[in-house]
């Protein structure tokens, strides 16, 4: 396993369109279990294989909830090939930070509940109804594949505020 570099916006490549997974072999393992070692030491609660420069339909998730000791369990989930199905007319506005565009939160609006439909590492379909944060969650890992980051929900104001600031973070850094 290894820790790859996250891509940070302006880098291009962040507005890639994933392409299906096809081959559910070795090199999927290797790359979800980075994945995984990649967000854990960020730490994030999502990932998408594109945020380290692999353009596949490959999220991973996990909200971590808090244990009996106050300890954080981990609920490692993958996501492979996700669609979504049924988003709720109800709305929900969810403050949304991303490991791509570091440091920096935003409110975006998204259906407040989804079914999802996704793949597991074995290739076997699942579906699940979705609510709260993990639908929120899958939403915004689901617009890494279409090329989209939360900021691209923001009006372009706010957009360029956010990217300003983030570019005033790095020249102080
Ligand atoms: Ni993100």
């Amino acid at each position: 396993m290894a820790i790859h570099p996250i891509l940070e916006v302006p880098d291009p490549r962040l507005k890639t369109v994933s392409t299906r997974v096809e081959a559910f072999d070795d090199e999927l393992r290797t790359l979800v279990a980075d994945m995984f070692e990649t967000m854990y030491d960020a730490p994030g609660i999502g990932l998408a294989a594109i945020q380290i420069g692999v353009p596949k339909r490959v999220l991973v998730i996990d909200l971590q909830h808090e244990g009996e000791d106050g300890e954080p369990v981990r609920t490692p989930r993958v996501f492979i090939n996700p669609e979504i199905l049924d988003p709720s007319n109800e709305h929900t506005l969810y403050n949304e930070g991303c490991l791509s565009v570091p440091d920096q939160y935003a409110e975006v609006e998204r259906p407040s509940t989804i079914r999802a439909r996704w793949q597991d590492l074995d290739g076997k379909v699942h579906e699940e109804a979705m609510d709260g944060l993990m639908a929120t969650c899958l939403q915004h890992e689901m617009d890494h594949l279409e090329g989209v980051l939360f900021i691209d929900h923001l009006s372009r104001l706010k957009r360029q505020m956010v990217l300003k600031k983030l570019e005033k973070l790095r020249k102080a850094a």
